[in-house]
């Protein structure tokens, strides 16, 4: 297929500065009567009327490039039409059923047996955010070791209802006297910018695996023994961080030898996003529960699910309900939106493009002062600013204002990151080289302002 048929064209195009009068008419409805804790509308002040493919029209007729995809959402494109299609038709036979078996739910459990690791052969269908299955992960670890305590890595993200949020690591969710799960504890993730050891990699010998090994081993760590330890095979929200290779296997070797379930988080860096159907097939690495969700409804039709092993299928009926335990439009857009992606190898088209991005991206780097890193696999990239090249003093306030001199020339991307400090393009992966390039030079020609 040709990808240039699924976006707007042309795009950018921006007709009137954004925020236009139309948007700007919406936003003030927006802040006047929705709840203060709204936030993207503050980086990206635009209503949205439409997407295509990779492109998103604003209500005042702006067509941007999207690069955020709906933080990670979005991999099959916006109103991709093969996944409209599947949902239309099922929207009309039914809708809702529970967790009795369903045509599309078969379908869809089908699908994902076929592109999962062999031995995660249950699949569980929970609420419908990523967060909800981040809980039921837990809860079946939980269940099979007879634990509590947890492990998560510093940098993760996992969701915000009590328990994912108390294995995210970010301060500020922290600080707002929520009360949170406790006996959950950080470990260093191999952020290898900023080392928590300050090391260097080519002689680091992996020192954040072994301080995990460590915390497991050493009987006054202070650290229970886990029910599980939750990671995220490329970490997202904390800056498109990717490990080396050896990480997690050698992540999974140590919970193998401790005898603790390893959670794979994959609902941002999963379905193809990072060149592979799961990012954990980097590594060879199989965890013992993998969390999904995001790019699993298709269309952004919320959905979640958790795929475990065998031996972990020990909890009973009803030991995990809900009134939605999956949703009949979203099976019959995922099992859809899995086919488009095996059929137009989208994996491989995201490991293309990705390196054509980063090629480009380089280029900056070596160029701009404020460029400290540009890291990131297939379509999951990141661009890491500080003040001081020497010193990398984080400068969350540059990646802001890239973000709006982007966003004013018609290309939309995120920002996350430690230090709030890292522009992210998560693009749908229907993105094509022409949008990508257009899009990373706005990017570059912004970073360039900068300095001006
Ligand atoms: C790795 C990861 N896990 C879990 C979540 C939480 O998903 P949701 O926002 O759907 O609850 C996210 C969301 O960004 C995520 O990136």
């Amino acid at each position: 297929m040709d990808f240039r048929e699924l976006s707007f064209d042309p795009a950018p195009s921006i007709t009137t500065p954004p925020p236009g009068p139309r948007s700007r008419e919406y936003l003030a409805f927006q802040a006047a009567s929705e709840a203060a804790a709204v936030s993207y509308p503050r980086g990206l002040p635009c209503a949205l009327a439409r997407g295509r493919g990779a492109t998103v029209e604003d209500v005042d007729g702006n067509v941007y490039i999207d690069f955020f995809g709906g933080a990670g959402v979005m991999a099959v494109g916006h109103a991709n039409p093969e996944v409209v299609a599947a949902a239309q038709a099922q929207l009309k036979l039914l809708t809702h059923a529970l967790d009795l078996p369903t045509p599309p739910r078969r379908a869809l459990v089908e699908r994902l047996r076929a592109v999962l690791p062999p031995a995660l052969t249950r699949v569980f269908f929970g609420g419908p955010t990523g967060s909800d299955a981040v809980e039921s992960a837990v809860k079946l670890a939980r269940l099979n070791t007879g634990r509590s305590p947890l492990i998560a890595f510093e940098g993760s993200y996992h969701g915000m209802t009590s328990g994912a949020l108390s294995l995210s690591s970010g301060r500020s969710f922290k600080n707002r006297l929520l009360p949170l799960v406790p006996e959950v504890h950080f470990v260093p993730y191999a952020y290898c910018y900023r080392c928590a050891f300050g090391l260097p990699r080519e002689t680091c010998d992996l020192q954040c695996a072994k301080h995990l090994d460590h915390v497991l081993d050493d009987p006054h760590s202070g650290i229970g023994t886990p029910a599980a330890v939750i990671v995220e095979p490329i970490q997202g929200e904390g800056g498109s961080i990717v490990p080396p290779p050896e990480f997690l296997p050698k992540v999974r070797e140590i919970c193998d030898r401790h005898q603790v379930p390893l959670i794979a988080d994959e609902i941002q860096a999963g379905f193809c996003r990072t060149g592979k159907m799961f990012a954990i097939e980097h590594t060879g690495t199989v965890p013992d529960i993998m969390t999904m969700s995001k790019a699993l409804g298709g269309l952004g039709l919320p959905i979640s699910a958790i795929a475990y092993r065998e031996n972990l299928n020990t909890w009973g009926p009803g030991a995990h309900i809900g009134t939605f335990r999956g949703n009949q439009i979203a099976y019959a857009a995922g099992a859809a939106a899995l086919r488009f992606m095996r059929e137009q190898d989208l994996a491989g088209h995201a490991a293309r493009l990705g390196d054509c991005m980063v090629a480009m991206l380089r280029e900056v780097e070596r160029e701009s002062p404020f460029v400290g890193e540009v890291r990131g696999k297939g379509l999951m990239l990141g661009v890491e600013f500080v003040a001081d090249r020497a010193t990398k003093q984080p400068a969350p306030d540059l990646a802001a204002r890239v973000r709006s001199l982007c966003f004013e020339r018609g290309v939309l991307i995120e920002i996350g990151g430690h230090y709030s400090n890292v522009a992210r393009f998560l693009p749908p992966l229907v993105l094509t080289e022409e949008l990508a390039r257009k899009g990373v030079e706005i990017f570059a020609e912004s970073v360039r302002r900068l300095e001006a």
